[in-house]
């Protein structure tokens, strides 16, 4: 692992029930204070990747490959240690605050709860410093809303008492799972600025997961493009807007609007199941660029240039 390497997940593949492998495979770094986003349609494998990295995947889930977090193999881990990372140095904030907040306790209880599983604090203290928190994440009236249930809230300050959560260790790591999704847009630009502004001050690494490539070219550094529990292509940011090579990326880059007189192209076609994936390129169905070739093998995940990888035999042919 090289130097400033907080999370490496090392040719990581996902199962469900023993042998559907929904996840193939996958690579990335992730350097301490950087934001690395991870982009892709519905079913591409974002979430479960999550849940492996934070420990949680399903009962019927399990990963091969390595994860390591801060030097250590979490595989390596016991089930108390991994708890122990867990909302302390790795935590993460999920797409629908109201599944993942409790309706029967206070916001200011629950992320009270985190500091005292975690820090020891005593009640009060943790209280308190709930308190505090939620000033951090520009909630008004912190002091009186730290006693509000989860309902009594918008869903933007709902959104916000989720990142206090996630923040309330000061982790190494968050992983942001859609964090913006159930927003509306002005919310949505407000709880990611504020989200970035943290980020900023403390130092801390986010992967910011979405299918939405607008938050990923202003918010992150390096990217990676997942397609049928793939990486289909990884470059920096600025690289991959400027001269994006795979036929799914220059999709997705197709279809984001860009002004109301530029129609907008979607990629035609559907993500296909894990259990029923073409053979060759996972992509090759929906490519408009597809040759024979293209069936008869996947193509490896090649370096094109430093740090830029990308996985399509045609890419000479489509750069824009
Ligand atoms: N509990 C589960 N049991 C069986 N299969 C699952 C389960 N959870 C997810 N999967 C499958 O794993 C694959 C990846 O799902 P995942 O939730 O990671 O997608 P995603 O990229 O996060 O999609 P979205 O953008 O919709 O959140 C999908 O094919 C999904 O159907
Ligand atoms: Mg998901």
């Amino acid at each position: 692992m090289r130097d400033g390497t907080l999370l490496s997940v090392d040719n990581v593949s996902i199962y469900f029930n023993r042998n559907l492998k929904v996840v193939n495979s996958i690579s990335f770094d992730v350097d301490k204070g950087e934001i690395f986003g991870v982009v892709g349609e519905s079913g591409c494998g974002k979430s479960v990747t999550a849940a492996a990295v934070m420990g949680i995947l399903p009962q019927n889930a399990h990963y091969e490959g390595e994860i390591y977090f801060e030097g250590k193999r979490l595989s390596a881990l016991t089930a108390e240690q991994r708890r122990g990372l867990r909302g302390n140095r790795i935590s993460m904030i999920f797409q629908e605050p109201m599944t993942s907040l409790n309706p029967v306790l206070t916001v200011g209880y629950q992320i009270a709860e985190v500091l005292m599983a975690h820090r020891g604090m005593s009640k009060n203290d943790a209280m308190a410093r709930a308190a505090e928190l939620l000033g951090d994440v520009k909630i008004p009236s912190p002091a009186l809303r730290v006693r509000d249930y989860p309902h009594q809230m918008s869903g933007g300050m709902r959104q916000r008492v989720m990142i206090a959560m996630a923040i309330a260790c000061n982790p190494a790591l968050v992983l942001a799972d859609e964090p913006t999704t159930a927003l509306d847009v002005t919310i949505q630009a407000q709880v990611l600025r504020l989200l970035r502004g943290i980020q900023e001050k403390f130092n801390m690494s986010v992967v910011l997961i979405t299918h939405d490539l607008g938050l990923v070219s202003e918010n992150a550094g390096r990217v990676a493009i997942m397609y049928a529990g793939r990486i289909m292509e990884s470059a920096d940011t600025a690289t991959l807007f400027k001269h994006p090579v795979h036929p799914y990326t220059i999709g997705l880059l197709n279809s984001i609007p860009k002004g109301r007189h530029i129609p907008l192209v979607p990629i035609p076609g559907f993500v296909p199941r894990p259990d029923s994936l073409p053979e060759g390129c996972k992509f090759s169905d929906r490519c408009g660029y597809v040759e024979k070739r293209c069936k008869e093998a996947e193509p490896a995940l090649i370096e094109i240039e430093k740090g830029h990888l990308n996985r399509c035999i045609l890419n000479d042919k489509v750069v824009s």
